[in-house]
């Protein structure tokens, strides 16, 4: 019997794997793709290999910082389900990257270095999930090594993130002799990951025979006291990203992935409900519709493409079909979607609610855009942050303003800065959150478009979007701050500050003005 589309739907799980920088992501990551099939060893060594042959120049500052600067979308099967993990920038200063990814997966794992507890990444990344209410499932990273005491690692979750914790797994032993995970409630052991099944056990006192003599003592009282004093597991407040389970593992030695990837399976959300302007689309309605999070200029040099990265929200998104781009009202043909598994990309026939799809386009998509069958409606909330740092743009060959200009605004519909054009007609400012993305827009500009420019100190520093109940409050204040207004890629009105004070004193002088630092996309 073919599947039918709620089927296709509910096996999906749409994640992303959020930590401080050397936790362990990448390596959980690499792990987790090894259990789907996705890369085998050899494969992996070479992926590489051509991967740092194929991509374009820019991407050296990658490779020569050792971050991660491309947010990518892998797939694998495990188990009948289809993972979709999404992958996030590690650094900071690609944090608005990050942030609009989030708003693309339906859950989280929260990877914690055992040693080191919630680090303040951590933190700032949990606390966009939560302004979303991403369930998050926490694993608690590097048990073959020195940690702290698991107890303080729980209480510290549910003190600086007001996030109830329910382990699921007690790690058994601590680094050297960790050597697996017991299953507090059903009494199930699991040595490394190479057991496929959980055994089960009669008690604390088996599974203590796996530890050495001094340890065992302290093992059956720390897993008795779990049982008493920590929560159970509440699939409810999970799902509403009041309660993260909890399980313990060594991605690098395999122990307690097998645990995790089953949880998500599991417990995990098959893809949410999406909220859009007119109504909330479910995730298995017949008709396709799907949002743009992110734009990733050449991928493959020699294609010089761009991808959209959508994210489908609802439906089947068929090869070769015919999408409304909400935006400007028109159609599109979906002629060569692709699916990304590990470093390769193939071409996707068929995608589901849940999944993830890179549509090539000549720039006719931008981050926010939705796409429908046909229906007249706009997905919220892909955010846009204010940046933190503005520049000018110098061009040292002023005979190129006009392809700077072309090439800035194709940056900005990317998502690689933010461009704001001055109401005064002075030269357009250049916002970033980190002064890593200037880096890249300046070898993006010399590498694909020949233009060799610096930047230049603007007399502003802060910037923020303006709105007004009434038009005439807007128009008054448009008209008096001319000097210091300036409309955003899409027209929409900023206030350019010269520092927090003169912040503060023109929205203390402008009641009725809003200033924004974040503005939603729509
Ligand atoms: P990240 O993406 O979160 O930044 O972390 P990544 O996976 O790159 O891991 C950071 C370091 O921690 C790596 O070591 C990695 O091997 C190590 N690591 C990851 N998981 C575990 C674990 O479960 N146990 C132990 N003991 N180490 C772990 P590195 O020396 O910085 O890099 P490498 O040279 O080993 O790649």
């Amino acid at each position: 019997m073919p599947e039918t589309l709620a089927e296709a739907v509910s096996r999906r799980r749409t994640f992303a794997i959020i930590a401080h920088p050397d936790a362990g992501k990448t390596t959980l990551t690499e792990k987790l793709l090894l259990f789907g099939g996705a890369i085998q060893l050899a494969g992996e060594v070479k992926a590489k290999k051509d991967r740092i042959q194929t991509r374009s120049d820019w991407m050296k500052i990658e490779r020569e910082r050792g971050i991660s600067v491309v947010t990518s979308v892998m797939t694998f099967e495990y188990d009948d389900k289809v993972f979709n993990i999404l992958d996030t920038p590690g650094h900071e200063d690609f944090a608005d990257d990050t942030y609009r990814t989030l708003t693309a997966v339906d859950a989280a794992i929260m990877v914690i270095d055992a040693a080191k507890g919630i680090e303040p990444r951590t933190l700032k990344l949990f606390e966009v999930c939560r302004m979303r209410d991403i369930p998050i499932i926490t694993f608690v990273n590097k048990m073959d090594r020195e940690s702290r005491d698991i107890f303080e690692i729980l209480d510290e979750i549910e003190e600086k993130l007001a996030l109830d914790t329910a382990p699921i797994t007690w790690p058994i032993g601590r680094s050297k002799s960790f050597c697996g995970s017991y299953y507090l409630t059903s009494n199930k052991v699991r040595g490394s990951d190479k057991e496929v099944e959980a055994t089960q056990v009669n008690g604390p006192q088996d599974v203590a025979n796996r530890l050495p003599e001094n340890e065992r003592a302290a093992f059956i009282e720390e897993t008795q006291l779990a049982l008493e004093a920590c929560r159970p597991f509440d699939r409810e407040a999970f799902l509403e990203g009041h309660l993260t389970p909890v399980f313990f593992g060594s991605a690098l030695r395999n122990f307690g992935v097998r645990d995790l990837i089953n949880a998500l399976g599991d417990i995990a959300p098959p893809p949410r409900d999406q909220v859009a302007d007119t109504r909330t689309v479910h995730a298995d309605e017949d008709k396709m519709t799907a949002f743009v999070f992110k734009i990733q200029a050449n991928m493959d040099p020699n294609h010089r493409d761009r991808i959209a990265f959508a994210r489908i929200c609802s439906g089947k998104l068929e090869r070769g079909m015919k999408a409304r781009l909400a935006r400007t009202g028109k159609q599109m043909g979906l002629t060569a979607p692709q699916f990304f598994f590990a470093s390769q990309r193939h071409i996707a026939d068929t995608a589901f609610a849940g999944d993830v799809v890179g549509i090539p386009n000549h720039g006719t998509l931008r981050i926010g855009d939705t796409l429908t069958e046909g229906e007249n409606l706009v997905f919220q909330g892909v955010p846009n942050f204010s940046p933190e740092i503005l520049r000018r743009v110098r061009l040292e060959d002023a005979m190129k303003a006009k392809k700077l200009k072309e090439a800035l605004h194709q940056m900005a519909e990317e998502g690689v800065v933010q461009l704001f054009s001055p109401e005064d007609g002075s030269p357009a400012i250049v916002g970033v959150v980190g002064a890593l993305q200037l880096d890249v827009l300046k070898e993006r500009l010399m590498g694909e478009y020949g233009l060799p420019v610096s930047f230049e100190m603007s007399r502003f520093s802060i910037c923020r979007w303006i709105s007004a109940e009434q038009s005439a409050d807007m128009e008054k204040f448009l008209t008096i701050k001319r000097g210091d207004i300036a409309r955003d890629l899409d027209g929409d009105p900023v206030f350019l500050a010269q520092d927090a004070f003169s912040l503060r004193y023109e929205s203390e002088r402008y009641p009725a003005i809003k200033m924004a630092a974040i503005k939603e996309y729509h």
